[in-house]
């Protein structure tokens, strides 16, 4: 398998550690971890396999270090590339707008010829409305390390044995 460049942006510390958990399960392929903050585009391009992790603030606004990026996103060629979203939220303290910002990194790159994979069941979430939520799926891998850090790895490791083997 090609590697994974994971790429993450994380304001507190919560995305970015998962981000770290999410590498070390992937024993025995080659990952790459990239802080969004520090990223350029050619991180993107050189890449086939991405992961791509974002909290979200404010009310439902993307994490800062991934607004800054997103103009270059929105211009980055994703033809060809496999991509598995996950986002870190607040399902409680905000229910409303739980995960939006990997909502919002959703809606960035559909439609680019990138295949997107690794949506998961919403069932079992407590939150009322998300923008990273399709018809009952989430987009990606939704986690709230704020009241639900015991169900984290068991989350990650059902995401992964799904994912997992749809990577180039
Ligand atoms: C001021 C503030 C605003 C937040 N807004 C949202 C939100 O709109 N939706 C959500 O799901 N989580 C929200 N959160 C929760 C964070 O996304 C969550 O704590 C996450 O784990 C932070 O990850 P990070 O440390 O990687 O940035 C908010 C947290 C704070 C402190």
């Amino acid at each position: 398998m090609k590697p994974i460049a994971i790429i993450y942006g994380s304001s507190g510390g919560n995305t970015q550690d998962v981000a770290t958990r999410i590498a070390k399960r992937l024993a025995g392929t080659e990952v790459i971890l990239i802080d969004v903050s520090k990223a350029n585009v050619t991180d993107f391009e050189i890449y086939s396999n991405l992961i791509l992790g974002t909290s979200t603030w404010g009310v439902g606004d993307l994490q800062d270090d991934w607004d800054g990026f997103l103009p270059k996103l929105k211009n980055i060629n994703l033809a060809g590339k496999t991509i598995a979203l996950f986002g870190l939220g607040d399902s409680s303290s905000y229910s409303d707008s739980f995960v939006d910002g990997m909502g919002i990194l959703y809606e960035t790159i559909k439609g680019k010829g990138c295949k997107i994979i690794g949506y998961i069941s919403a069932e079992g979430y407590t939150h009322d409305s998300s923008r990273a939520e399709e018809a009952g799926m989430f987009v990606g891998l939704a986690l709230d390390e704020d009241n639900e850090y015991d169900k984290t790895d068991n989350r990650v490791i059902d995401w992964l044995s799904d994912i997992s083997s749809k990577f180039q």
